[in-house]
């Protein structure tokens, strides 16, 4: 069975616990593909020129520790502007979202220009002050010695440039279900997420 389910939305809102939720209830695969940029963007830190670092991506640049950091978010939303970049990265998402046992992809450009015929599309958003929140928790969590004010900062500086880019741009694609988690825990999120899936399956 071939089935994609497409998640986009802002930095933090929830794509990637919704995408792990959502795919492990029904046994689909599941890519981050914000894990894609951010790891370009940590070549292009380390020295790289990002359209041939885009195109050398391998599998074991993705599970680097140091990907999470607001710094490589940074590089990751730059590089991301770069429509060579993009192109680099097309292939190797679509090839995932049609592969055989469906799959789900979270991102900024899934329901509109990855996967333009996914069966769902889901855009998760929330307050950019929430998201911080949520975002501070897991880095404080993961031992960053970093403040709110920081992680605000990268979360709007990176909205601004990840919508305003002229290719890709971050946008709700018309036929996509909005989710503000702002009011929503994670377990309402998801349960949301799923009902959608389910429904479109039946
Ligand atoms: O993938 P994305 O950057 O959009 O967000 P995430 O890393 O999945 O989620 C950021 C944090 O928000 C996680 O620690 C979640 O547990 C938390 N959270 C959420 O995802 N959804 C809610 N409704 C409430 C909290
Ligand atoms: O986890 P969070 O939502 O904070 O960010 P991410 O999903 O890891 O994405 C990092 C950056 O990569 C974003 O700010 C975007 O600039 C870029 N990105 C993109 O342009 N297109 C995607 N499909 C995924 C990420």
């Amino acid at each position: 069975m071939r089935f994609t389910v497409a998640i986009d939305g802002p930095a933090a809102a929830g794509k990637g616990t919704i995408g792990r939720r959502v795919a492990q209830r029904f046994g689909f695969a599941h890519l981050d593909t914000g894990l894609l940029y951010r790891a370009v963007g940590a070549k292009v830190l380390a020295g790289a020129e990002p359209e041939a670092a885009a195109r050398a991506l391998t599998p074991e640049d993705l599970s680097g520790p140091g990907l999470r950091t607001p710094e490589v978010a940074q590089a990751a939303s730059r590089v991301a502007a770069v429509p060579q970049v993009r192109a680099a990265l097309v292939d190797f998402q679509r090839d995932f979202a049609r592969a055989e046992g469906g799959a789900v992809l979270d991102g900024r450009d899934i329901g509109t220009v990855i996967c333009p015929g996914a069966e769902v599309k889901l855009f998760v958003t929330a307050s950019a002050e929430c998201r911080a929140e949520r975002r501070l928790a897991e880095l404080v969590a993961a031992g960053h010695d970093i403040g709110f004010e920081t992680v605000l900062e990268d979360v709007k500086a990176r909205d601004a440039r990840d919508t305003g880019r002229n290719d890709a741009p971050l946008v709700a694609a018309n036929d996509a279900l909005v989710l503000d988690t702002t009011t929503l825990d994670v377990e309402q999120a998801v349960a949301q997420a799923i009902a959608a899936v389910e429904a479109k399956l039946r």
